[in-house]
């Protein structure tokens, strides 16, 4: 079907009426597919050698979610070095990232017309739209010039959309401020809920306030925090992690404010601690609700006046820290049995963010499931990995409990599984292989001293081994909490904590 003069001006018209960029984007894509004949039609964004998936028309939902890194993916890199659009042959041997991503479409797309438009701001790729159609000739004849026009309006509507984007943030973070880059891992889901969290973030990333992150477990708590990090103007400074509730009572005090040689036996030397490491930055108070008394009322001193002390120091250092907090647990009813200072937990929750559950935001389920299936794409090497739909559909009957981090470890295994039963690159997930509701995947479970594999290595190697392969399967018969995995291992929090870092698991 050529593309008219009345086809594009309409294009033209959708894309600069008043909607949100989501809804434009959805009309831009929509459009495109309906009237060129596409049996698929995306609008990515370019960011940091990825395509992001903006809006899609005859995709699987989960594309959504999936982050292409143009590093495994030669088309879309192919796309980013072209400069013009790109006509790929039928017959090109080149790997279609949507290979089993276009639903009703069981075969892998062999032969098929695809063309990707690169989207421009100046010089700059900014994003890039793809038309694939299962017909080798279909797009004919779609003239050189029209697509190029195509791809004009498109770049034009993006970089509008980026740029008051850009705007927003820069206004809600101040002036003056960096802009927020794009070190943490994303956060993916577009449902209301997330879009008000996002809002939330933004908008007190820019003040000196301190955070509180509430939330269940596995919600994304860390996640949140790291961008509110990013956000802030402090985004060019230290980030600092403490777990709380792998701090041993007796070296907190000194993890927290540091110590001077010989303050107490085994003080071999100066030490400071996360307070004074995390000056003019951020530090980050894990699962604060596991905070022994004695040290909440050490930490509220620090809150209240700004200076710490090393312990057996008589001076005293003013730092400037901002504090964000998260916790899993109803930090209110910890205050009310007494076991949560009323006082720290008022300065603490200056500014209560919640992260919502996944059951809070189903539609998010979907895009979920691609981010972390294009992660174990990549972490396995595989050229492609697919769910079935009735495996998708099981996904979204479960009401997981352990939120997205169940969901992650659900997939992560599951592919893993996958790839085991499979015997070429492309694999694909079947519902028996998902690991959910307490019911665990139906391949055998082995025992880990199989899984561990000690062939081969010394009694050291094959213990690591083995202490590695049956921690992760704790770990994951406890939906990736480490707290209530440490409990069934019988071990305390902050050494299982250490050991399985050791043992890479962290
Ligand atoms: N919106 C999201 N997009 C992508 N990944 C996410 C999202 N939310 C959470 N994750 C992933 O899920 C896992 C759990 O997230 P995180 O550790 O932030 O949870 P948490 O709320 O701190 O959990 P806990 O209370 O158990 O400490 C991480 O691997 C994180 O990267
Ligand atoms: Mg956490």
């Amino acid at each position: 079907m050529p593309l008219s003069q009345t086809l594009l001006t309409r294009i033209a018209l959708d894309i600069t009426s008043g909607l949100s960029h989501r809804d434009r984007f959805a009309r831009l894509v929509d459009t495109v597919k309906a009237n060129l004949g596409c049996d698929a039609a995306a609008l990515l964004e370019f960011r940091d050698r990825h395509f992001v998936p903006l809006a899609t028309a005859g995709l699987a939902e989960d594309v959504a979610g999936r982050h292409f890194a143009i590093d495994s993916h030669p088309r879309l890199e192919a796309i980013a070095r072209a400069g013009d659009l790109v006509r790929f042959p039928a017959d090109s041997a080149l790997p279609d990232p949507y290979d089993g991503l276009i639903p009703n479409q069981e075969d892998r797309l062999h032969v098929h017309a695809c063309i990707g438009l690169p989207l421009f701001d100046d010089e700059k790729l900014i994003g890039a739209l793809t038309l694939d159609a299962f017909d080798p000739q279909r797009f004919d004849n779609l003239g050189t010039m029209e697509l190029r026009a195509l791809g004009a309006l498109s770049a034009a509507s993006l970089k509008n959309a980026l740029l008051l984007d850009k705007l927003e943030r820069v206004s809600l973070l101040g002036q003056g401020s960096r802009e927020a880059n794009n070190d943490s891992p994303p956060m993916v889901g577009n449902a209301p809920v997330m879009e008000s969290l996002r809002q939330e973030i933004l908008a007190v990333a820019g003040t000196d306030l301190n955070v509180l992150i509430l939330g269940e477990t596995g919600t994304g708590k860390e996640l949140v925090a790291r961008a509110v990090h990013q956000a802030s103007p402090r985004a060019g400074k230290a980030l600092v992690y403490l777990n709380c509730a792998a701090l041993p009572e007796s070296v907190a005090e000194s993890e927290l404010f540091g110590h001077v040689k010989g303050a107490f036996t085994g003080a071999i030397s100066h030490r400071s601690g996360k307070f004074e490491t995390a000056d003019k930055g951020t530090l980050f108070l894990d699962e604060i609700g596991e905070l022994p008394l004695g040290l909440q009322a050490k930490l509220l001193r620090v809150l209240q006046y700004g200076d710490v002390q090393r312990i057996g120091d008589d001076r005293s250092l003013k730092v400037d820290v901002r504090i964000i907090a998260a916790t899993n647990k109803d930090l209110k009813q910890e205050v009310l049995a007494g076991r949560f200072r009323a006082d720290l937990y008022h300065r603490l929750s200056v500014f209560p963010l919640h992260v919502p559950t996944l059951r809070e935001r189903p539609e998010d389920l979907g895009p979920l499931c691609g981010h972390f299936l294009e992660q174990s794409r990549k972490s396995l090497g595989l050229s492609v990995l697919r769910i079935r739909p009735d495996a998708l559909s099981r996904l979204k009957n479960h009401d997981w409990p352990g939120n997205v981090r169940e969901l992650e470890h659900v997939i992560k295994r599951a592919a893993t599984l996958a790839r085991a039963a499979s015997d070429d690159g492309a694999v694909m997930i079947e519902p028996q292989m998902l690991a959910i509701g307490g019911q665990s995947a139906s391949v055998p479970v082995q025992s880990p001293a199989a899984v561990a594999q000690v062939e081969g290595k010394n009694l050291k190697e094959a213990t690591d081994a083995f202490q590695a392969a049956y921690i992760s399967q704790v770990l994951s018969a406890n939906r990736g909490n480490w707290a209530s995995t440490a409990r069934a291992l019988g071990l305390d929090p902050g050494n299982l904590h250490r050991l399985a870092k050791r043992l890479g698991l962290k």
